[in-house]
C-alpha cells in the first residue's frame, strides 16, 4: 500500500507562527510535526510516500526530509497550488496512486498507541477504512456514527447535533476508485473538495467500513496554538516517563527492517552531536 501525507493548507489558526513556517514543520516538541505521521505510515509498512504542500513550503519539505533513503522509504512530492481541500490531494496524487490502494493522512494529526493501520496494510482489498475517535466536542469534527458490528450508518461535517461523540481523525484508506469518486465531487461552500464528500460516495455504494480508537490510543490534531501546546507536552511526557522517543524515523526505519544497521550507522554518524542524535545510537544499539 502507498502513503499519502497532506501537509498544505493555511494554518491560519496558527498565525503568527505560520509565517515562519507551515504548520507541519513546527516543533512537536523534540522534533517536527510531519515526523509524526510519517513513523505512522511508516510503523503501519508504507514505503512508497507522497508528500503534498503549498508552493512556498514543498521546497523546504523536500529539503528537511529529502528523498527518504536514509529511512529505507521513497518520498516523493507535489504542490497544491491553493488549499483546495482535502480531497483534492487524492486528484493532485492521481499519478503516484496509479491502481494501488493507498493511505491518507494528514500532516498535522498524532497518533500514538495502536490503530491497526498495520492490519489494513496487510489484508486491504477495496473500499474505504475510516476511524472513529471518542471526543468531548464532536461539532467541531466529522463524525461517524457506527453499529454494533463496525459497520458505518452515518457520517456527518461538523453536525450541530451529533449523532455520535466519535471524531473522525486525518487518517484514511482508500482503493484506486477515489480518484474518479474524488472527479465527480462539486466543492463545498467553502470552496473545497471536502473529505467527508469522497467518504459519503464510499458509504452509499456500502463501501465504507470504520474502527473505533481505544483507550489505549492518543490522537492529537495540532492545528491550534493550545493542541500544539497539548501535543509537546504529551510527547515531552511519554518520551520522559518511558525512555524512548515518539517517531524517531531513524529508529523506525531500523525496527521496521528498512534499513540495516550500517545504513543507519551511516545516517547518524552524518548528523551533528545532538541529544537526538545520542538517542539513535543509543536505541540501535551503537
Ligand atoms: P485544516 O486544519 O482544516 O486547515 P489549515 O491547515 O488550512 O488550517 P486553518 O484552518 O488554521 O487555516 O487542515 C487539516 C490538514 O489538511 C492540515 O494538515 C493541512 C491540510 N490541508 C491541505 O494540505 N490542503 C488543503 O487544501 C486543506 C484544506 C488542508
Amino acid at each position: 500500500m502507498r502513503g499519502m501525507m497532506l501537509a498544505g493548507g493555511a494554518g491560519t489558526r496558527l498565525f503568527p507562527l505560520s509565517q515562519v513556517s507551515s504548520k507541519q514543520l513546527q516543533a512537536v516538541y523534540d522534533k517536527p510535526m510531519i515526523y509524526y505521521p510519517l513513523a505512522t505510515l511508516m510503523t503501519a509498512g508504507i514505503r512508497e510516500i507522497h508528500l503534498i504542500s503549498s508552493p512556498a513550503d514543498l521546497p523546504i519539505f523536500e529539503r528537511v526530509l529529502g528523498d527518504g533513503q536514509q529511512w529505507g522509504i521513497s518520498l516523493s512530492y507535489s504542490v497544491q497550488p491553493n488549499p483546495g481541500g482535502i480531497a483534492e490531494a487524492v486528484l493532485i496524487g492521481e499519478e503516484f496512486v496509479g491502481d494501488q490502494p493507498f493511505s491518507l493522512i494528514l500532516g498535522d494529526n498524532i497518533f500514538h498507541g495502536p490503530i491497526g493501520l498495520d492490519i489494513e496494510v496487510a489484508g486491504f482489498v477495496s473500499g474505504a477504512v475510516i476511524w472513529g475517535y471518542p471526543v468531548e466536542d464532536p461539532q467541531r469534527y466529522g463524525v461517524v456514527e457506527i453499529d454494533s458490528s463496525g459497520s458505518v450508518l452515518s457520517i456527518e461535517e461538523k453536525p450541530n447535533n451529533p449523532r455520535s461523540d466519535l471524531a473522525v481523525p486525518g487518517l484514511y484508506v482508500y482503493d484506486d476508485t477515489a480518484v474518479s469518486r474524488a472527479k465527480e465531487l462539486a466543492p463545498s461552500d467553502r470552496g473545497e473538495l471536502e473529505i467527508t464528500d469522497l467518504n459519503m460516495s464510499f458509504l452509499v455504494d456500502g463501501e465504507l467500513r470504520a474502527a473505533s480508537l481505544g483507550r489505549d490510543t492518543t490522537w492529537l490534531d495540532s492545528g491550534t496554538h493550545e493542541s500544539l501546546l497539548e501535543s509537546s507536552n504529551f510527547v515531552a511526557s511519554v518520551e520522559k516517563e518511558n525512555g524512548y522517543k515518539v517517531a524517531c524515523l531513524e529508529e523506525v526505519a531500523f525496527k521496521m527492517g528498512f534499513v540495516s544497521d550500517k545504513e543507519v550507522a551511516r545516517t547518524i554518524d552524518s548528523m551533528p552531536l545532538s541529544p537526538y542524535r545520542t538517542y539513535c545510537e543509543r536505541a540501535i544499539g551503537g
